[in-house]
């Protein structure tokens, strides 16, 4: 029988990469950043930076992070020596992002109050995500930017001189967020962002980390500009985002038991833990502490040949809070007994593929009965117990990383093989996503 085993330290978190890697380039004096995520996403960022003058130097990844290390972590530190909010230089040329979102929103803001205009592009996919939700924002704040008809990437962002605002976010976005408070920092007064909805704080946090004057209020985040930030070491967690394929492994495969450590368990991102549990997961949670203000700990499932899980509905709030682990819940869902709903997640079909329509496709080729909405999908439970409840077949996840991986995890289960179209995409987050699988498959 087919099972998962063994212990992995999963590489690091990509949302808390790139937030540290531009506020060490825009704080003053030598900062260290260790477990930098090595998703290709975050070394566009990296990229960036080098072309805005940034003195950076990173490491390649030269062996497989050992969990039973006490410091596991492979990979040399990525060293930034920022020279303060008015370092940067006019790149040569535009700055490309790739596949990045995060990274062309939250540089939008960072780029908004510098004295010099900037391009920035990305891939074909990047070109058709929305961009006007950053554009509108800092536009208030006194920025000048050009985007293509519908306001589409490439941009183009003149720096000028910004004032604070009070922003309600009209979506749920914490690259948006993140863009207006990385702006904030560059405007005179208080800029004020109040989420409806709450969304991922790591920007927050790692503003508070460099020393910027940023405080929440009930759903209003403060942040006083000129802030002179401090460059200092930090430690990326794991990344929860990237567990989630090897803990939903874990649960397609009966009789796993896996150990991953040092993983980041800040609550606005771990709600999928407890949608897990209460789906009857067998998944424990230890040894948490706190590093630089963001939660870590290790995360045990240890799954009995007769599992079950019941499936279950995600809507509202939760949306928001699991929005990147909505692909491999759904891809969850022939192996649960009532199936999984997702509600209220219109937001999936603007990421780096419309991951609705999709991941329908591509599951209902496994044999998935899936249907579809606007906003969401319900992709049904297992017919009478079935043993198998999917086939394998040729799938093709368009580039998208996290579909790939949902699909791959999908197939572990599945009667027969399937095929990945382009699954060298997973490096957008998980480079050794593959090999990481395989080692604890063969163990
Ligand atoms: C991210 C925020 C989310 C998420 C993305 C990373 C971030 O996007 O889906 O993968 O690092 O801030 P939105 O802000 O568009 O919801």
């Amino acid at each position: 029988m087919r099972r998962l085993s063994g212990g992995l330290t999963v590489p690091g978190d990509k949302s808390i990469s790139h937030r540290l890697a531009i506020l060490a380039a825009l704080a003053k004096g030598p900062s260290e950043i260790h477990n930098y995520s090595p998703a290709s996403d975050c070394q566009s960022t990296l990229e960036c930076l080098r072309r805005l003058g940034v003195s950076l130097k990173s490491g390649s990844r030269n062996k497989r992070p050992d969990p039973k290390d006490d410091y596991p972590w492979a990979t040399p530190p990525v060293q930034i020596r920022g020279n303060g909010l008015d370092s940067w230089r006019k790149p040569g040329r535009a700055l490309d992002a790739e596949n990045s979102g995060t990274t062309m929103r939250l540089l939008a803001g960072a780029l908004a109050g510098q004295p010099f205009s900037t391009k920035l592009t990305g891939d074909a996919s990047l070109r058709r995500r929305p961009m006007r939700r950053v554009i509108e924002p800092l536009e208030l704040m006194g920025a000048h930017i050009r985007a293509r008809q519908g306001g589409f990437a490439p941009l183009e962002i003149t720096g000028s001189p910004l004032h604070s605002i009070d922003y309600k976010l009209p979506v749920p976005s914490a690259q948006v967020k993140s863009a207006v408070l990385l702006a904030g920092l560059f405007a005179s007064g208080t800029t004020t962002v109040i989420e409806p909805v709450r969304t991922r704080d790591h920007t927050e946090i790692a503003l508070a980390e460099f020393g910027a004057g940023v405080r929440r209020v009930g759903k209003r985040i403060e942040l006083a500009g000129g802030a002179r930030l401090h460059g200092h070491a930090v430690v990326v967690p794991g990344d929860l985002s990237s567990a989630i394929f090897l803990i939903a492994g874990a649960l397609i495969l009966p009789g796993s038991n896996l150990l991953l450590v040092n993983v980041g368990l800040n609550p606005t991102r771990s709600a999928v833990l407890d949608f897990l549990v209460q789906m009857g997961a067998p998944l424990r949670v230890a040894q948490i502490a706190e590093r630089h203000g963001e939660l870590v700990g290790n995360l045990e499932v240890a799954s009995g040949e007769g599992l079950r899980l019941c499936g279950g509905e995600i809507a509202g709030a939760d949306v928001a809070r699991m929005i990147d682990e909505l692909p491999m819940l759904a891809a969850l869902g022939p192996y649960t007994d009532d199936g999984i709903e997702i509600r209220g997640a219109q937001e999936l079909r603007v990421k780096e593929s419309d991951r609705i329509a999709v991941l329908a496709e591509n599951l209902k080729r496994m044999g998935a009965q899936v249907e579809e909405f606007p906003d969401g999908m319900r992709v049904a439970g297992r017919v009478n117990g079935q043993k198998a409840p999917l086939h394998g077949a040729i799938v093709d996840p368009r580039g998208d990383h996290r579909l790939a991986m949902a699909l791959a995890i999908a197939a572990l289960g599945a009667q027969g093989e399937t095929t990945i179209r382009g699954s060298e995409c997973v490096a957008v987050s998980y480079p050794s996503f593959f090999t990481d699988l395989e080692s604890l498959l063969a163990r």
